[in-house]
């Protein structure tokens, strides 16, 4: 039926119609008839998808929107919400992807068609907050002796790392193409690890966000991590970069690794204590240098040094 509405643009405002009604099927007969709310409505999709960057200090731009206060405040730039007018919010633009970077950061993928559509209404409609709105995502709640999972970690390292660590971050690709926008890209051994289940030291990342290895991590610090956050991350590679369901990762044996630190002896990374001396240590490198090594990882997680050299 639609192949028969001309001109195109007929057949776009048809298209719209047929959008909305979808709509209205897909959110129920009551959604059509009250407003969208921030509390019912639109507080999921940002918990689900933009809190875990839009959150505490940290927050770009200090824009937080794991609250309705925080999300009708806007960011340092102004407001990103103009109650009524969805086309010229920043927000949605950001979401629409008319403004750059898109949102979430994390993407693709982006919202769905649906849930940009329901923000869109909630913003037409006035932007209201809804009954008794509490918003802000439940803290996590890990009790001393939990093992620590994915799910501990991902607020740091997809909060604070994968703004530039994505492959829509703001520095155009990941760095060094190495993504930390989930757990399967921060594992990811293909290229070479950086992540060592069972040995933080042996773990490129540790060695960047404790400053061991240099540029120190994150990148636009600092503020750097606090101790607290770093000493978590270490407790999560240490007990095998558990998912968020508990489950340990498998060892990467033979996966490449890069790392940088300190020489300490010749068979000492900083504390840590490699399989064996390297067969290629350049004559110039002595103990005490600051190195980058290549090797690979061993059957239990121990690094095996090929080529040290000094940086
Ligand atoms: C991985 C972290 C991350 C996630 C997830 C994320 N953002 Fe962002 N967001 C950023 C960064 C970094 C910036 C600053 C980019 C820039 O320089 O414009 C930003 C900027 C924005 C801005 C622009 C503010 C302004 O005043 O210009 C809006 C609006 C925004 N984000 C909304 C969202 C929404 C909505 C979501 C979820 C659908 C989301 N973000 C998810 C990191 C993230
Ligand atoms: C502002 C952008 C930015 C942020 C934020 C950032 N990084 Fe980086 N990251 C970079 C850049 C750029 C490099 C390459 C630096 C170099 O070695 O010259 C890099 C390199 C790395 C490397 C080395 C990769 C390899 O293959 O050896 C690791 C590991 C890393 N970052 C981890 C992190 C972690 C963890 C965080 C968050 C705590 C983080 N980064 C936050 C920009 C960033």
């Amino acid at each position: 039926m639609i192949a028969l509405l001309r001109p195109a643009m007929l057949a776009r405002s048809a298209c719209r119609l047929v959008t909305v009604c979808l709509l209205g099927l897909q959110f129920g007969a009551a959604l059509a008839q009250t407003a969208a709310t921030f509390a019912a409505d639109v507080a999921p999709i940002l918990r689900e998808r933009c809190v875990v960057c839009h959150q505490g200090e940290a927050a770009p731009l200090g824009l937080r929107l794991d609250s309705y206060a925080g999300a009708m405040k806007g960011s340092q730039k102004g407001p990103v919400i103009k109650p009524g007018d969805a086309r010229a919010s920043e927000l949605a633009k950001r979401v629409r992807g008319e403004s750059q970077p898109r949102m979430p950061l994390t993407g693709p993928p982006w919202l769905s068609a649906g849930q940009i559509a329901l923000i869109e209404r909630w913003i037409a409609a006035g932007a209201s907050g809804g009954a008794g709105a509490p918003a802000a995502a439940p803290a996590r709640v890990r009790r001393p002796g939990d093992p620590v999972t994915y799910a501990d970690v991902a607020p740091i390292l997809v909060g604070r790392c994968a703004k530039c660590h994505s492959a829509n971050g703001i520095m155009g690709g990941p760095p060094e193409g190495f993504r930390l926008d989930t757990l399967a890209a921060t594992l990811d051994p293909s290229d070479r690890v950086r992540v060592v289940p069972g040995n933080p030291p042996g773990s490129e990342l540790v060695r960047r966000i404790r400053g061991q290895a240099r540029p120190r991590m994150p990148f636009d610090g600092p503020p750097y991590l606090e101790e607290a956050q770093i000493a978590l991350v270490e407790q999560w590679i240490a007990q095998g970069a558990r998912d968020a369901q508990g489950k340990p990762a498998a060892i990467p044996v033979g996966a490449r690794v890069r790392l940088h630190g300190k020489l300490a002896g010749p068979s000492m990374l900083d504390e840590l204590q490699l399989r064996g001396q390297a067969g290629r240590i350049d004559r110039r490198t002595g103990v005490g240098d600051y190195v980058e090594l290549r090797g690979t990882v061993a059957p239990d997680g121990g690094i095996v040094p090929e080529r040290i050299r000094s940086r």
